[in-house]
């Protein structure tokens, strides 16, 4: 195998399938996959790519962001965002993408909570991850390693040369010119997510291990409404476009409790939306549903197919029955701290996109279906970027070769211990106290003979929690229950 590239891509979601693309045929590129190309929070995504729909809307996108982001945007990365998005949902229908349309051939926008209008462009329904996932596989043009777990950067006096991987059973280096971090958020570190099984927080651990700034990481997202029950690792996601377009969320006895929230109820953002059905059922007692009896049948299965269909695997009738729900973390503000072309400043030749970066473009709460313009618009941005010096000589370097263990018994337990550590006591509504006692927890778990990858979930609930110590007041999806004033 190849051990040197151009350019090394880690992730295989819309940022890195994105990055590979927006690159010239002529520079060697390696796309290295954990798993499975399409086990990336892309191929998962139900509700779509939030979009102005003329230039006048651009504007209102962006306040939209601002507001959701309750003040803690980068206004410089919202409109960057907000304003360069028509243009990447152009190109990719110039390169023969197809978003769903209605008989006349008009692109069908939908709405998703704080959302001053319907904006949300859908592919398949509610595919429109997997429909995007395919279409760049599609049109890659370079290889994809597979099966291939990153565990570390190499890195040199703050210049990366490549990555360290473990693959096939062995442990050796891949150099590079330029190394573009694409792998996504942190949804292992929780019991309950709705993200992809490779989403585990590696990367991002490797990063803190170099010292490398992660930003924003107590802005963890939770979706309001997924089924939780059953034991899949990914929990089944109802698309925010569901409650868009007329779904309710009642309780037992069917009342629309979310009023007595937000006066937006259904539609009012997710960070609100998920406290108050977490904060009714701990008063009440009392479970909570999604009610999606609204909708005509034919519609419904049309229009949400995949929410159709796994439903009924596991034994609901939609849209006649109603679902139960709890919110479950979704999707991390948080990341590896970049500038707005993706560069990792203290890093040369490092970059970083999509979820596992942090430009502030969320600020303290995404605002729904932003997630994949991010990873067009940015991804655009970072290719720019590497290419005003991929042709700069660059020194060889050689590093060892040598790994620590990976995983050791007993790493199992461990791992699921800290979900429920993370769930309850850094999750929707945290509090000092058992803020500190999970710190403590973690670092005693720091402690003990572990393997790596257990190591960094830690560095990075670790610094999750601190984040989280450190900002003593409620902002966003960063809920404190009694805020600190000491
Ligand atoms: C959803 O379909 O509700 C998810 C959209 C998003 O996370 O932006």
């Amino acid at each position: 195998m190849k051990i040197s590239y151009d350019v090394i891509i880690v992730g295989t979601g819309i940022a890195g399938l994105q990055t590979a693309l927006h690159l010239p045929k002529s520079l060697s590129i390696l796309v290295v996959s954990k798993d499975y190309a399409w086990e990336c929070n892309t191929f998962y995504a139900q509700g779509g790519v939030a979009v102005a729909v003329d230039s006048e809307d651009i504007a209102l996108h962006v306040k939209d962001t601002l507001e959701a982001g309750t003040g803690h945007c980068d206004s410089e990365a919202v409109e960057v965002l907000c304003s360069n998005g028509p243009l990447a949902i152009q190109n990719l229908i110039k390169m023969g993408f197809e978003f769903d349309k209605d008989k006349k051939g008009n692109l069908l926008y939908t709405k998703e909570a704080a959302h001053s209008q319907s904006r949300i462009l859908h592919a398949g329904g509610d595919a429109t991850g997997r429909h995007l996932h395919l279409f760049m596989m599609q049109q890659l043009p370079c290889p994809i390693l597979y099966n291939t777990q990153v565990t570390d950067l190499l890195i040199d006096e703050n210049r990366c040369y490549g990555v360290r991987v473990f693959h096939a059973d062995k442990i050796f280096n891949i150099y590079a010119k330029k190394v573009v971090i694409a792998s996504g958020g942190v949804g292992s570190l929780y019991a309950y997510h709705t993200n992809a099984r490779t989403i585990s927080a590696d990367m991002q651990g490797i990063c803190l291990s170099h010292h490398i700034k992660l930003g924003d990481m107590e802005m963890m997202q939770f979706h309001p409404t997924a089924f939780v029950l059953g034991n899949a690792v990914r929990k089944q996601l109802l698309s925010e476009s569901l409650r868009g377009e007329g779904a309710k969320v009642v309780d037992e006895e069917g009342k629309r409790f979310l009023f007595d929230y937000d006066e937006r109820g259904e539609l009012a953002s997710r960070d609100i939306v998920s406290r108050a059905i977490f904060d009714y059922k701990q008063k009440h007692h009392k479970e909570v549903y999604l009610d999606v009896s609204s909708f005509p049948e034919e519609h419904f299965k049309q229009r949400f197919p995949s929410i159709y269909f796994n439903m009924k695997n596991i034994g609901y009738d939609l849209p006649m029955q109603k679902i139960p729900i709890s919110p479950a973390f979704h999707y991390s503000m948080g990341g590896i701290k970049t500038n707005l072309e993706g560069r990792i400043v203290e890093i040369e030749d490092l970059y970083a996109v999509g979820e596992a970066a942090n430009t502030g473009v969320h600020g303290a709460n995404r605002l729904a279906s932003n997630s994949l313009l991010e990873g067009m618009v940015f991804s655009y941005r970072v290719a720019q970027d590497i290419l005003k010096s991929i042709d700069n000589p660059k020194e060889k370097k050689h590093f060892s070769e040598a790994e620590d263990i990976l995983i050791k018994e007993g790493d199992k337990e461990l791992k699921n211990e800290l979900r429920n550590l993370m769930w309850s006591y850094a999750g929707i509504v945290r509090e000092k106290a058992n803020l500190e006692k999970a710190l403590k927890r973690v670092d005693e778990m720091l402690e003990l003979s572990i393997g790596k990858l257990l190591k960094l979930r830690l560095l990075v609930s670790k610094e999750i929690i601190q984040s989280a110590l450190k900002r003593k007041v409620s902002l966003g999806a960063h809920y404190m229950k009694e805020e600190i004033h000491t």
